[in-house]
């Protein structure tokens, strides 16, 4: 296994790990709940990731519907398949979401979680998005503001880096403070937007910044902005303030809904 299959492979394992934890569920319900399927229904899961939601949709829209999933990495297709494989309404591609193989009018509703902060050109995305949905179709979007993270830690430089890094990681950090126009721009009609957000006072590994810290990280750590002694001096008081039951993190993800009018 090569290098980039390797980082293929433990992104997709880190995933099934981290959308099984309880704030994930709740959001998934909210976006669920937003999306008010109807049985015989087709929806497109863009960045399908390990097919948690595409699961759930599947099941919403019945054998008379279809859920496709698409993700650009094949082990995150590979875990959706197997994880719907006793489901007969549901189809899953290796596939780039700024280039989609079908044709116009095609979906009712179409969801994007957790996956425009990654897309190097999300215009293009949405106008994919809206090209593909039918008249009156329905958009999920789900994105987290990561500049707006509040952390106890005791280093506030050390965390300024480690989460400037992040911030130069990803294409679309905050996409959420402007996403509202675009979609605007893009034809949506209806735009609502509601908080999803993620608070966690406890340091363990069954809440979602425990590996969440761990992820950035590893990312200010390879992409050099802080040394192995910080890496560690900063995970370390984050696990101090776990024991002593002054760890608070929050973060907010927004869920966007909107119509194609
Ligand atoms: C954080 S995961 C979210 C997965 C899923 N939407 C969920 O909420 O459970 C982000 C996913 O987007 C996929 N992704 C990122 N950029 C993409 C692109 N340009 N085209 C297709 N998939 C992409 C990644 O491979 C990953 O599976």
């Amino acid at each position: 296994m090569n290098n980039s299959m390797k980082n293929q492979s433990t992104a997709a394992e880190e995933l099934e790990n981290s959308y099984r934890l309880p704030e994930i569920v709740r959001q998934r319900k909210q976006t669920l709940k937003k999306l008010s399927l109807k049985s015989g229904e087709h929806v497109l899961d863009i960045g399908c990731g390990v097919g948690f939601l595409s699961y759930e949709m599947a099941v919403k829209t019945g054998d008379s519907g279809k859920v496709i999933g698409i993700d650009k990495n094949p082990e995150m297709i590979r875990h959706s398949i197997n994880r719907c494989k006793d489901l007969h309404n549901t189809e899953f591609m290796e596939i780039e979401a700024g280039s989609l193989p079908f044709p116009e009018n095609n979906f009712d509703a179409v969801c994007c979680t957790q996956v425009l902060l990654y897309v190097k050109d999300v215009l293009q995305v949405l106008a994919e998005i809206r090209r593909v949905l039918k008249p009156a179709g329905r958009i999920v979007i789900v994105e987290t503001d990561w500049r707006g993270v509040v952390l106890n830690s005791a280093f506030d430089s050390l965390t300024r880096k480690i989460f400037s890094a992040w911030d130069a990681a990803v294409p679309s950090p905050n996409l959420p403070v402007y996403l509202g126009p675009l979609l605007k721009k893009y034809g949506f009609s209806s735009i609502q937007v509601e908080p999803v957000p993620i608070l966690n006072t406890e340091y363990s590994s069954n809440q979602f910044s425990h590996g969440m810290m761990k992820w950035i990280t590893k990312n200010a750590l390879k992409k050099g902005v802080i040394t192995d002694t910080e890496c560690r001096k900063w995970l370390d008081d984050l696990e101090e303030k776990g024991k002593t039951g002054s760890y608070f993190f929050c973060v907010n993800r927004f869920l966007f809904t909107a119509v194609l009018a």
